[in-house]
């Protein structure tokens, strides 16, 4: 018999002991995130690379390795299956000859972060979840209020009052109240918290919520149905809170699992600003964790997370991989965005630029070979971001 989903339950990410998944869930009995397991062998029956084509243009198209149980239970506006788009100009420009962009753009509300709120709030739901709350840097705030909306559920906001205007009307627009908060991600963190547990409303925050990182594991599955199932050599992601870079790397053992890949990765690059930078700073020290960056001196919304809650995981993709970590500053970043533009007619997002801009600086330092490929991901569309674009003097008048 063909079943909707395999999934087979939670598991503790550090301690690997099975926990329950009939009730909304946040962190493990250790304190540390928990990840959704799979009957990987029953999902390859029927989840075969060769007989993707008829399926729907979205992250729903894997739904045998997503956790709902049923079509009905699925919320969605279509998000996923972005376009993987090759950008020869701009591997010139930057002195490599085979570089593709992922475009999260095109997402529903213009970020990946679509793909983990589709999974987390038809997960929320299912499990009679009626209101949430969740801390974001500013694009998964967008996504939780959208989706929320399309849900028929409630969602309190929290986000801080540096994050582009763009996400704070969206996030409005889309019906969801906000609070806007004096700080970083750490903040709104700890002011969501409180909220949560003062309202009874369940928290959604990156890793304190096991779902959304199997929204985001779709960025793998497409890339190599995309690939017609190779991997890159080589994958740039810039990383906040680390969901994106996790996600990948779980995804990528389910696709060997599945069969559609063999045991080659794509070294995984993680790439932070330089206002902060904590992944970076304990990548190069050797630490297995981040420290609190106290001084965050980035403008760009999606690198400000200075704390880490899954730094195990990220670290860990990150050596297991063979791939490195790199901070570029802010100046940088947005002299990509408009080289991207110019060079492509692509709307990338500073964090998306900080990945393109890392590139050089990597073929420089030998960490990435000027001939391998490469798979840089745009996180967003730049529209969202006309604010500090407009303020840096690139694109007005
Ligand atoms: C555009 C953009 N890129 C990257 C990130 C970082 O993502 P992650 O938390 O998966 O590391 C964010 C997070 O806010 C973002 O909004």
């Amino acid at each position: 018999m063909t079943e909707f989903s395999t999934f087979n339950g939670l598991r503790c990410s550090r301690t690997g002991q099975a926990e329950a998944a009939d009730s909304p869930r946040n962190l493990s009995a250790a304190g540390a995130p928990l990840f959704a397991s799979y009957d990987l062998e029953k999902a390859a029956r029927t989840l075969r690379l060769r007989d993707m084509a008829g399926r729907a243009p979205s992250i729903w198209r894997y739904h045998e390795v997503l956790p709902v149980s049923a079509p009905e239970r699925i919320v969605t506006l279509f998000e996923g299956m972005s376009p993987l788009l090759a950008a020869p100009r701009l591997a010139e420009a930057l002195g490599v000859t085979k570089l593709w962009v992922k475009d999260e753009g095109r997402n529903p509300t213009g970020s990946f972060k679509d793909r983990g709120m589709s999974v987390a709030i038809s997960m929320a739901r299912a499990l009679g979840v009626e209101r949430l709350v969740m801390p974001t840097a500013g694009n998964a705030g967008g996504a939780a209020a959208a989706y929320t909306a399309r849900a028929g559920l409630k969602i309190d906001v929290f986000m801080p009052r540096s994050a582009p205007r763009a996400n704070h009307i969206e996030t409005r627009l889309y019906g969801a109240s906000l609070t806007v908060v004096e700080g970083f991600l750490d903040e709104c963190g700890r002011q969501a918290s409180a909220f949560g547990q003062a309202n009874g409303a369940f928290e959604i925050s990156t890793f304190k919520e096991p779902y959304r990182v199997e929204g985001k594991k779709t960025m793998a599955y497409e890339l190599v149905e995309q690939l017609g199932g190779d991997v890159p050599d080589v994958i740039v992601y810039p990383t906040g809170g680390g969901t994106g870079l996790v996600a990948m790397w779980k995804a990528f053992d389910e696709l060997e699992a599945l069969g559609w890949i063999g045991g080659k990765r794509p070294r995984m690059i993680s790439v932070q600003a330089e206002g902060c930078a904590p992944i970076v700073k304990a990548y190069h020290e050797n630490a297995e964790t981040t420290e609190h960056w106290k001084n965050v001196t980035t403008r760009i919304s999606g690198l400000s997370a200075p704390r880490v809650l899954a730094d195990r995981l990220c670290l860990r993709a990150i050596r297991e991989s063979g791939g490195t970590a790199i901070a570029v500053p802010d100046e940088v970043m947005l002299e990509f965005v408009a080289l991207a533009g110019a060079r492509e007619g692509l709307s990338v997002c500073p964090e998306g630029a900080a990945c393109l801009a890392a590139l050089p600086e990597l073929v420089k330092r030998r960490d990435v070979s000027a001939d391998e490929s490469i798979v840089v991901f745009n996180t967003a569309n730049a529209n969202k971001y006309t604010d500090i674009l407009a303020g840096s003097g690139r694109g007005s008048g």
